[in-house]
C-alpha cells in the first residue's frame, strides 16, 4: 500500500509496523519550515507506529546533531563507491524500539559498498539502490511489516516486494506515490550496473541483481570535466 500523506501524521495504529526503513529528506530546502522541528515530528510519529526497529538513512553532515539528540543503538555505513564524486557515504542509524527485538542479534554486517544510482538509472533525484535496501532489509528477520514514510521512487517498496514483505509507504508528493506504486507493481529494481565492493553484500544478493554487474567506468573528478 502506498499513499499520499504527510509523515508528521501517519494514518496508522500505534505499534502496527515491525520495521520502519527510510531515507529521510536530507536538506533544509527539502522541508517546509525548520528542519529539526520537522525531524522531531517525524521521529515521534515513526516511534509511535513502530514496534521492533527503525533504520534511517541520513546525511553524514547531520551526524553530530543526531548522535546527541537521537543516539542510535548502532550505525551502519553505506559507502557509495569510487565513481560517485560527492557525498561518498551515508550513515544508516539503527534504533532498537523494544528489548523484545534486539537488533544486534540480526545485524551481521555494518558496512555496505554499493554504487549510488546515477544517470539514466535515476527516476527520482534521491533514488537509492535497491540492492542496498534489499541487503539490509533481509537482515531484519521477523520484520514482516515494513513502513517507509518517505517512499520517493519506491526503492523500499521494490525491495520488500522482492523479499515478500508487507509494505506500507507514504510520500507528500503525489507523483512519487504514482512512481512508487508502478515500481512495486512491476516488481522492478533499477538494476543499475557498476555495483562495486560487494564483499559484504554478496551473500544476500539475488542472482538477477548479481548478473547485472558490469565493470565500473571511472568518472573525472569535479572541476576536471571538460
Ligand atoms: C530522500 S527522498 C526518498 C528517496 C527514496 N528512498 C528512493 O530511493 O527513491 C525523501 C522523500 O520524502 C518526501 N517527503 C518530504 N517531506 C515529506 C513529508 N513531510 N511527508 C512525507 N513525505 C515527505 C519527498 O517528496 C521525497 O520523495
Amino acid at each position: 500500500m502506498i499513499m499520499n500523506a504527510n509523515a508528521i501524521k501517519l494514518p496508522l495504529e500505534d505499534l502496527s509496523i515491525d520495521l520502519t526503513f527510510t531515507s529521510v529528506p536530507f536538506k533544509d530546502q527539502d522541508v517546509e519550515g525548520d528542519y529539526w522541528t520537522n525531524y522531531d515530528q517525524w521521529m515521534q510519529e515513526i516511534s509511535r507506529v513502530t514496534r521492533k526497529a527503525i533504520c534511517i538513512i541520513q546525511s553524514a553532515t547531520r551526524l553530530n546533531y543526531l548522535m546527541q539528540h537521537y543516539p542510535p543503538k548502532r550505525v551502519m555505513v553505506w559507502g557509495k563507491g569510487i565513481s560517485c564524486y560527492a557525498w561518498r557515504w551515508n550513515p544508516i542509524l539503527v534504533y532498537q524500539v523494544s528489548d523484545n527485538y534486539k537488533v544486534n542479534k540480526y545485524i551481521w554486517c555494518d558496512t555496505f559498498g554499493v554504487q549510488a544510482v546515477q544517470g539514466k538509472w535515476k527516476s527520482h533525484k534521491y533514488q537509492d539502490p535497491e540492492l542496498l535496501y534489499y541487503t539490509i532489509l533481509k537482515m531484519f528477520k521477523g520484520c514482516e511489516i515494513v513502513l517507509d514514510p518517505f517512499v520517493g521512487s519506491g526503492t523500499t517498496a521494490a525491495a520488500c516486494q522482492r523479499l515478500e514483505k508487507k509494505f506500507i509507504g507514504f510520500d507528500l508528493d503525489f507523483d512519487c506515490c504514482k512512481m512508487a506504486r508502478k515500481r512495486e507493481a512491476e516488481h522492478e529494481g533499477e538494476m543499475q550496473p557498476g555495483t562495486c565492493a560487494q564483499a559484504a553484500a554478496e551473500p544476500a544478493m539475488p542472482a538477477e541483481l548479481r548478473n547485472k554487474n558490469v565493470p565500473l567506468r571511472m568518472r573525472s573528478a569535479p572541476g576536471k570535466e571538460k
